[in-house]
């Protein structure tokens, strides 16, 4: 074993007469090592020499080397050796027009080639973001005053906390500031946003969180529901984990509580029955305000425009970002609400300038791909399309567990997972340390699948523009996949 507990090449070697393929990074944790025996090409040292790689295990990277896509289109990707692979993740939960497409390449060119840059400090404005923002207004299921345009998840994210606490200054507040979030759940990585968000890796030796953010419990019933527990009684317990929360902090000292619709990176965790229902009655007891973090859920992911009509959430705000342009340019956002407006608005009568803004806030390309990206959603019914889908993909994601190393799948809309562990009668999972879930989405890779291990979870969100056999195809390669994983773990004598 190397020292993080995977086996090293030499064992695997021995243990497994396949070869394995290169290692992808996860969201959450190191990857097992890789295949030595490939030959590191001069592309791969160049990488190895020049670029620090976000979320992956520096260490095993300079083994194992890049993965190197060169090219991609439709709802695939290629790599350095033509290999296509069918894109399960959508890139990283945002492609959802897929790769490629020429109308959006083609208002990239006119709007470069017409506006290649303004930007909206200082009351400078463009026609595509005043329209942008006038769309998301008429979509957001929360009642939006205003837009304010970042060009990512996380700093849409650290731009809710920023606000919070000027609103609660400008009212009058100074002593409502704190904001609780969820274990398991993601809200990005700055140093706002990955406080907010509850897992271990974004915070150890990070010196994370930052005073003021508060976790609660991470509502997943089928690990942490007691023996004979409803989901609805599962539910109402969460709440009043929250509620307890905040009378030990003490309600006048919480400001905001901020959720996904569906704990993406955490695991593609669905709230259990009744579960927003529950905590908005706690957090309107306490006038706290309800952010909801749409970035992964936002625009049609889940069948309906937005998780929290599909969830019944009422928010006060979201945050959005990814499938907003499709992932063919970088652009996040978020609303504000007509009372947070006034309280900004009074603001700036007392102080001036609201002292808040990115160079790229409303970046007129990303803004001018967005209201593409959106219009192609309504022409092609897009909705209408994952709705017809969905039942063949959740068709064939439930099947899975019938597999034997599939505890758990859960999923709606186009996007699910699927759990892994090594006892099914007791819900238990493998050892951490043997990366199971990281090893079985590298035999997807072999397959010509691209997924995402989420600890032992195996994530699925693709395309939204995936057809029936492309499904067929993901979920027959994903079976395939499951069952060397089993004969890895066998040949390994891996226990748990
Ligand atoms: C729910 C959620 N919020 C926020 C973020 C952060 O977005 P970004 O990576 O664009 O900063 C992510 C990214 O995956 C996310 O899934």
């Amino acid at each position: 074993m190397n020292k993080m507990g995977f086996p090293t090449c030499d064992q695997n070697r021995k243990t497994a007469d396949f070869q394995l393929p290169r290692t992808v990074s996860d969201h959450t944790g190191p990857l097992r090592m890789e295949n030595l025996m490939a030959p590191l090409s001069n592309t791969d040292m160049r990488d190895i020499e020049t670029l620090v790689h976000p979320y992956t295990n520096l260490a095993t990277h300079r083994q194992s080397g890049p993965i190197v896509i060169e090219r991609a289109k439709g709802i695939r990707v290629y790599d350095q050796h033509g290999k296509p692979y069918i894109e399960g993740m959508s890139g990283l939960w945002c492609a959802s027009l897929g790769f490629g497409n020429d109308e959006i390449a083609e208002t990239a060119r006119e709007q470069i080639a017409n506006l290649s840059y303004t930007h909206l400090f200082a009351s400078r404005s463009h026609e595509s973001a005043i329209e942008l923002a006038e769309k998301i207004k008429e979509m957001s299921p929360a009642p939006a005053s205003k837009v304010f345009f970042t060009s990512s998840g996380s700093e849409a994210n650290d731009t809710q906390v920023k606000l919070l606490w000027y609103y609660n200054n400008a009212r009058g507040k100074p002593e409502k500031k704190k904001i609780i979030s969820r274990l398991k759940g993601y809200h990005g990585v700055t140093v706002a946003s990955a406080s907010l968000t509850g897992l271990p890796a974004n915070h150890t030796d990070f010196d994370l969180p930052i005073a003021g953010i508060l976790h609660t419990d991470c509502p997943h019933y089928y690990h942490f529901a007691e023996a004979g527990e409803s989901e609805a009684d599962f539910s109402r317990r969460m709440a009043q984990n929250l509620e307890a929360l905040i009378q030990e902090q003490g309600p006048e000292t919480i400001a905001g509580f901020i959720a996904e619709p569906i704990m993406g990176a955490g695991g593609v965790i669905l709230p259990p029955e009744n579960y927003f229902q529950e905590i908005k009655k706690v957090l309107d007891a306490h006038d706290i305000l309800f952010i909801a973090d749409e970035v992964i859920c936002g625009f049609h992911r889940t069948g309906e425009a937005f998780g929290s009509l599909t969830f019944d959430m009422e928010p006060d705000s979201i945050s959005i970002a990814k499938a907003i342009t499709s992932a063919y340019a970088p652009l996040g956002a978020l609303t504000v609400n007509e009372d947070m407006y006034q309280a900004m608005l009074n603001q700036s009568e007392k102080i001036g300038t609201l002292g808040h803004g990115f160079t790229y806030s409303g970046h007129p390309l990303a803004t001018a791909i967005g209201l593409k990206t959106l219009e192609i959603y309504e022409r092609e019914n897009i909705p209408g399309h994952v709705r017809t889908v969905s039942a063949i993909f959740l068709e064939r994601l439930n099947r899975l567990a019938d597999h034997d190393l599939i505890g758990e799948t859960r999923g709606i809309g186009l996007i699910g997972a699927a759990e892994i562990v090594s006892d099914k009668g007791r819900k238990q999972s493998f050892d951490p340390s043997h990366g199971v879930g990281a090893i079985a989405a590298e035999f997807c890779r072999d397959e010509g699948i691209i997924l995402r291990p989420l600890g032992d979870s195996i994530g699925f969100c693709p395309p939204l523009i995936i057809q029936e056999d492309d499904i067929h195809e993901l979920f027959d390669g994903v079976e395939k996949a499951l069952d060397r994983t089993q004969a890895w773990i066998q040949e390994s004598g891996i226990q748990n």
